[in-house]
C-alpha cells in the first residue's frame, strides 16, 4: 500500500480524513507555532481535546495558516461530564471556528454508554457543527449500546493502539461497521521503541523505529496520531510515507502484541 502525506481514508459518512494527524496533548512548545510547523511540513489532521488546552493555539495556527479550512481535518473532544451540545458549541468557541470535522465523545461515563453525550454529538452534527461525530475509549459492547440506543454508529474509535497493544477483534468489528480506528499513544510514548524485533525491522528498511510503527498502522488502515512537539520528530514521522513494509514484517510487529497500554489497560478487548 502506497501512501503520501496528503493520502485520506474515507469515513461512513462520506467525508475523507487524512491518514496521519498531530497530537497536541502535552504539547509543550508554543502550541501556534507547533502546529504552524506541522502544518508546513504537510500535515493536515490536528487533534486536541479541551483538556489539553491546545484549542486557542490551534485556533491561533489556522488563523495564521494560508492553508484553506477545507483542507484541514480538525478533530477535538467532548468530555464525559459536560452537556455534549453546550460543550461543542463553546469549544468551536475556543477553536475560533465554525465546526470541527470530528468531534468525540472522549471517553465513556463511569455507568452507561453515555447515550445522552451521544444524543448531543448527533444534535450538533444535525446543525452543521461537527461533520462526523466518534468515541474514544469505547469498547465493542459500549459501542453497539449507543448504536443500538440512537441508530447513529460512530465514524471513528479513538483508542490507544500499537504493535504493542492492540486487537483483532476491535479490528474486525470497526472494519465491519465502516467504523475507522484512530490510533492514539501510537510511539507508545516511547516505551517500547527500543524493542529488538522492532529495531531490526527498522534497520532493513533504514528507517527509524517510530516511522516503522507508524508505517505498520498505515498498512493496516489505522490511522495515527503521533504527539511530536519538536520539529525533528514531525519530521521524522512524517517520513513514514516514503516506504511500504512487506507483508511479513507487517505480521512480525503485529505479533509483538502483549496488550501493553501506556495508561495501565487498554480499553477494549
Ligand atoms: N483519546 C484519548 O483518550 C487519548 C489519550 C491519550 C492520548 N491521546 C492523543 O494521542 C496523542 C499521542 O499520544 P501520546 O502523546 O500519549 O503518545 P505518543 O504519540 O505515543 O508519544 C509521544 C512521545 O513520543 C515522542 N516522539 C514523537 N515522535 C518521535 C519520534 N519520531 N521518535 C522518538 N520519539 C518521538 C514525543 O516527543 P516530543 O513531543 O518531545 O517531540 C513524545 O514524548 C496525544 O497527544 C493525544 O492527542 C488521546
Amino acid at each position: 500500500m502506497s501512501t503520501a502525506p496528503e493520502t485520506k481514508v474515507t469515513l461512513a459518512s462520506g467525508s475523507r480524513m487524512p491518514v496521519l494527524g498531530l497530537a497536541t496533548w502535552q504539547l509543550t512548545r508554543d502550541t501556534a507555532d507547533a502546529v504552524e510547523a506541522a502544518l508546513q511540513l504537510g500535515y493536515r489532521m490536528i487533534d486536541t481535546a479541551a483538556d489539553y488546552g491546545t484549542q486557542p493555539g490551534i485556533g491561533e495556527a489556522l488563523k495564521r495558516s494560508d492553508i484553506p479550512r477545507s483542507d484541514i481535518f480538525l478533530v477535538t473532544k467532548v468530555e464525559e461530564t459536560d452537556d455534549a451540545y453546550g460543550a461543542t458549541r463553546k469549544y468551536l468557541a475556543e477553536l475560533q471556528q465554525g465546526y470541527a470535522d470530528l468531534m468525540l465523545l472522549h471517553r465513556p461515563p463511569p455507568h452507561g454508554a453515555g447515550e445522552e453525550l451521544w444524543q448531543g454529538l448527533i444534535r450538533a452534527k444535525s446543525e452543521g457543527l461537527a461533520r462526523d461525530i466518534g468515541v474514544s475509549n469505547y469498547s465493542v459492547e459500549l459501542i453497539e449500546q449507543l448504536a443500538d440506543a440512537t441508530g447513529e454508529m460512530p465514524a471513528v474509535n479513538q483508542i490507544e493502539w500499537s504493535p504493542f497493544g492492540h486487537s483483532d477483534a476491535m479490528l474486525r468489528f470497526c472494519s465491519d461497521n465502516k467504523i475507522v480506528i484512530q490510533a492514539y499513544s501510537p510511539l507508545t510514548r516511547g516505551k517500547r521503541l527500543g524493542d529488538e524485533t522492532l529495531g531490526a525491522i527498522a534497520a532493513k528498511y533504514g528507517k527509524t523505529p517510530a516511522q516503522v510503527v507508524l508505517r505498520w498502522n498505515l498498512e493496516r488502515g489505522t490511522v495515527p496520531l503521533p504527539k511530536a512537539n519538536q520539529r525533528s520528530h514531525q519530521e521524522e514521522n512524517i517520513g513514514a510515507f516514503d516506504f511500504e513494509l512487506a507483508p511479513d514484517d507487517v505480521e512480525t510487529l503485529s505479533g509483538l502484541n502483549e496488550r501493553y497500554s501506556s495508561l495501565g489497560e487498554l480499553p477494549y478487548a
